[in-house]
């Protein structure tokens, strides 16, 4: 069974603790569209913990950008599809077979309507690291030539950074889905986040989910900023 995405603020559980993550989901489940879990969440607590995020019948985006041979990664999906998870995501530069292996794995699966999206070039690098690691073009084509290598496997989206949303939109299509991080409602609250856009602009340019940490779980009132952000999509720039 796959959940719905009421809205699209996915928000990204960096936190941990268990206790503290799931006090988080049972206070905010009714006003996000789903939470993002990460390394640090599945590594520290395991299927287990997905599980019991998953009972509060919210979507999950589990973020484990697996990378390796395509059967090490076919046989990881299938063992994750048993989680009831709603997206998952895999590194382009795996390849095509690894990114085909990822589809067939999902494709076997009684939850055919989990999304698999693919990570692209890491935001972290810029276009020196990229070279050093050895490829040739300037960021922004590869991540164009690596999403369109995902779209050709079968992959159902990418992750992007705000500023790939309408190049990648124009050239993959409305179908493709774009989840996008750094999104920030005013400049003075970027934590580390170095190029951020706000949500409207996001959802404007064509992102389809946004993932939002910090500014919702630091906040000193959750739910105010949470509709604030729904606000801002909606239309009113001006919080
Ligand atoms: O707290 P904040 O809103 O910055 O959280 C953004 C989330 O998105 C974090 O979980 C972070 O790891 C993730 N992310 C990101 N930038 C990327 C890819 C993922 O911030 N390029």
């Amino acid at each position: 069974m796959n959940k719905i995405f009421k809205n699209p603020i996915i928000l990204a559980l960096d936190v941990n603790s268990l206790t503290k993550a799931l006090s988080i989901v049972s206070d905010l489940k009714d006003h996000i569209g789903g939470v993002k879990l990460g390394m640090e969440f599945f590594n520290s607590f395991g299927p287990d913990g997905v599980r019991k995020v998953s009972k509060f019948d919210i979507p999950i985006f589990l973020d484990l950008k697996l990378h390796d041979i395509p059967v090490t990664v076919y046989k990881t999906v299938k063992t994750l599809m048993d989680l009831d998870i709603t997206i998952i995501n895999v590194h382009s530069s795996g390849g095509k077979d690894m990114l085909e292996a990822a589809v067939k794995a999902r494709n076997e699966s009684d939850n055919k309507s989990t999304k698999l999206i693919a990570v692209t070039v890491l935001t972290s690098l810029d276009d020196k690291d990229i070279k050093e690691i050895g490829y040739k073009e300037k960021s922004e084509d590869l991540v164009l030539r690596l999403a369109s290598l995902a779209k050709e496997s079968g992959l159902d989206g990418i992750v992007c950074s705000a500023r790939e949303i309408s190049l990648i939109k124009r050239k993959l299509g409305e179908d493709f889905i774009l989840v996008v991080p750094g999104i920030r409602l005013d400049e003075d609250n970027k934590n580390d986040q170095k190029r951020i856009m706000s949500p409207k602009n996001a959802i404007d340019e064509g992102a389809d989910l946004l993932v939002i940490g910090r500014p919702i779980t630091e906040s000193n009132d959750p739910i105010n900023t949470i509709n604030k952000i729904l606000k801002n999509i909606k239309n009113d720039t001006k919080n």
